[in-house]
C-alpha cells in the first residue's frame, strides 16, 4: 500500500540528484517523504534511472495517466490556453527538468505579484497515501461505501489535480523559505491551502498544492445576496481563525487570495508570501509611548494645514506589507506591534466592497492617500484618536474631511443610490452592524476570528444556502 506521510529530514528525495531537489531545509510533510508500496519502492533517484531505461514516465505511459477526453470532467475554463500561454507553459516544462514525471500541466490559474500558477494533473497520486487531500479524507469518512462500491472505485482513474506555483526567481530566499515553511504548518484546514511537496531546479522554486476550483471576484461579487455574503464570510473567518490560532498574521487579506468557489459557498485562502509570525506579546509599544506623542501634537497643532520645517522626531518604520486598499490603520500609521488583527480589517474592507458594489472599495496610490480615505469615511476625530494609539498625530487642512465623518450604512446607501422608494434591508442592516465591528479603527476593539464567528451575522445564516461546513479547531 502506498505510504505517503513520513517528514523530509534528509536530502535523499529528490527526483534526480543532479537536477530536481526538494527543498531540503523544510520537513515538507508529503508525498516525497514517504516510504514507497511495491511497486514504488525505488527510490526517487531509481525512478530516474528506471524511466530513462523504460521511458515509460516521461513519455506520460504511466498507468496513472489519463487521455486528455478523461480529464475534461470539473473543467473551469482554466484548460482553454492561448498559443501564448501554452507557449509559456511548454517553456517551464522544459526548463524544469523531469517536472513531467509528476505532473502535467492543463492550464494557467492565476498570476500574482511574486509568481504564477498553474493547474496540473497529479499523475502519481494513485501511487501515495495523499493525507493532504482533505476532500478525499471527508469523502471517505462520511459515506463509508459497500465493498462492491470500493471495489468499483478502486478501479476508477481519479483525476486529481494540483496547483504548481512557481516563484519568481527574483523573490529572495528568506521569502521563499518563510513562506513553504509557514504553508507547511498549516495543514489540517478545509480553509486554508496546504503544501503537498515543492522542488528547486538550480535558482527556480515551485511549490505543489491542491488545486481549489474558484471563480474570479469580479464575476460575483455584485451578484451575491446576503445569505451568499454571510456564507463567504463564514469561510474566511474560519479560515482566519485557523491561521491566527497558529500565531500566523496573513497579511495580505484581499479577494484575489481567497480562492471562492460560489457553487459550493467555500472558500480556501491562498498566499503565505507576505505572512509572518506574531510577534510574542502583541502589545502595542506605540500606546505606552501615545502620550508623549499626544503632548507634541498639541504644540504642532498651530502647524495645520502644513508640517513642521525641521522636525526632529526620528521617522517610524514598521511592516507595511500587504496591499494598498487593505492595509488596516495600524498598518498605516505603521505600529511595530501588529496583531492579526490587520487580517481581520482587510476581511472587513472585504465586506465593505460586497456590501457597497464598489471594487476596489479604497483606491489609494499611498499611504498618505489612504490615511486621507479612511479619514474621509471615518472623520477627523476618530483618526486623531487612533494616530495617538500608535504615537502618531493626524491633522488635515482638506476641507471635505468632517470632524465625524459617515457611519459605514450612511456609505453603503451613497455607493449603492438608495433612496426613500429603496431602502436598506433588513439583512443588510445585519452586515452593516458586522461590518463595524470589523472595520473598527482601534485594533483592542476590533472583533477576533474567533470572535466574528460567533456573531450572529456568521451564526444565523438561511440553512437553504449553508452547509455547515463551519470548523472546530
Ligand atoms: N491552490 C490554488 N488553486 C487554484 N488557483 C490558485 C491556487 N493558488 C493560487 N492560485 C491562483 O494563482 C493566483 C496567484 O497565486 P498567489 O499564491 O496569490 O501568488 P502571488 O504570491 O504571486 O500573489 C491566485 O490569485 C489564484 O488565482
Ligand atoms: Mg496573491
Amino acid at each position: 500500500m502506498p505510504y505517503n506521510g513520513a517528514e523530509v529530514q534528509q536530502l535523499d528525495v529528490s527526483v534526480s540528484d543532479d537536477y530536481i531537489e526538494v527543498i531540503d531545509d523544510i520537513n515538507v510533510k508529503g508525498r516525497h517523504g514517504g516510504r514507497r508500496n511495491a511497486q514504488d519502492s525505488a527510490s526517487d533517484s531509481d525512478h530516474k534511472s528506471q524511466s530513462d531505461q523504460d521511458g515509460s514516465d516521461c513519455n506520460h505511459n504511466d498507468s496513472t495517466y489519463l487521455s486528455d477526453d478523461q480529464y475534461s470532467e470539473e473543467s473551469d475554463g482554466v484548460e482553454d490556453i492561448c498559443p501564448e500561454v501554452q507557449e509559456e507553459i511548454d517553456q517551464f516544462m522544459k526548463s524544469f527538468h523531469k517536472l513531467d514525471f509528476h505532473y502535467k500541466i492543463v492550464g494557467k490559474t492565476g498570476e500574482g505579484t511574486f509568481s504564477s500558477v498553474y493547474k496540473a494533473i497529479d499523475l502519481r497520486y494513485d501511487r501515495y497515501i495523499n493525507d493532504w487531500d482533505l476532500d478525499e479524507r471527508t469523502s471517505e469518512f462520511h459515506s463509508p461505501r459497500s465493498k462492491r462500491q470500493r471495489l468499483h472505485h478502486s478501479k476508477e482513474k481519479r483525476v486529481k489535480y494540483v496547483a504548481i506555483k512557481k516563484i519568481y526567481v527574483t523573490s529572495s530566499p528568506q521569502r521563499i523559505h518563510n513562506e513553504l515553511e509557514l504553508l507547511k504548518d498549516l495543514s489540517g484546514s478545509k480553509n486554508v491551502v496546504s503544501l503537498i511537496t515543492a522542488f528547486r531546479h538550480l535558482d527556480q522554486v515551485i511549490a505543489i498544492m491542491p488545486y481549489f476550483r474558484h471563480v474570479d471576484f469580479r464575476d460575483y461579487f455584485r451578484k451575491l445576496e446576503i445569505p451568499d455574503i454571510q456564507l463567504y464570510m463564514r469561510s474566511l473567518f474560519t479560515a482566519l481563525k485557523f491561521v491566527h490560532a497558529k500565531g500566523i498574521l496573513h497579511r495580505d487579506i484581499k479577494p484575489t487570495n481567497f480562492l471562492y468557489d460560489c457553487s459550493k459557498g467555500r472558500g480556501v485562502l491562498v498566499d503565505f508570501g507576505l505572512a509572518e509570525r506574531e510577534s510574542d506579546d502583541g502589545t502595542c509599544s506605540c500606546i505606552n509611548s501615545a502620550n508623549g506623542f499626544r503632548k507634541e501634537s498639541k504644540q504642532n497643532s498651530s502647524a495645520l494645514g502644513g508640517y513642521p520645517k525641521n522636525d526632529q522626531r526620528p521617522s517610524k518604520r514598521a511592516n507595511r506589507a500587504g496591499t494598498r486598499g487593505f492595509r488596516a490603520p495600524e498598518v498605516l500609521f505603521k505600529c511595530n506591534a501588529q496583531t492579526t488583527k490587520i487580517d481581520v480589517w482587510s476581511a472587513g474592507v472585504i465586506l465593505l466592497t460586497f456590501l457597497s458594489k464598489r471594487f476596489p472599495f479604497f483606491n489609494s496610490p499611498d499611504d498618505i492617500d489612504a490615511v486621507i480615505e479612511m479619514a474621509t469615511v471615518f472623520g477627523r476625530v476618530r483618526m486623531r484618536v487612533c494616530a495617538a494609539l500608535h504615537g502618531a498625530t493626524f491633522e488635515t487642512a482638506i476641507p471635505t474631511i468632517t470632524e465625524k465623518g459617515h457611519s459605514l450604512g450612511r456609505i453603503v446607501e451613497w455607493a449603492t443610490a438608495r433612496n426613500k422608494d429603496n431602502p436598506l434591508t433588513s439583512q443588510e442592516k445585519a452586515a452593516l452592524e458586522f461590518l463595524e465591528a470589523t472595520l473598527e479603527l482601534d485594533h483592542r476593539k476590533r472583533l477576533s476570528a474567533s470572535q466574528a464567528l460567533q456573531q450572529p451575522f456568521l451564526t444565523q445564516i438561511d440553512p437553504d444556502v449553508s452547509d455547515d461546513e463551519v470548523e472546530t479547531i
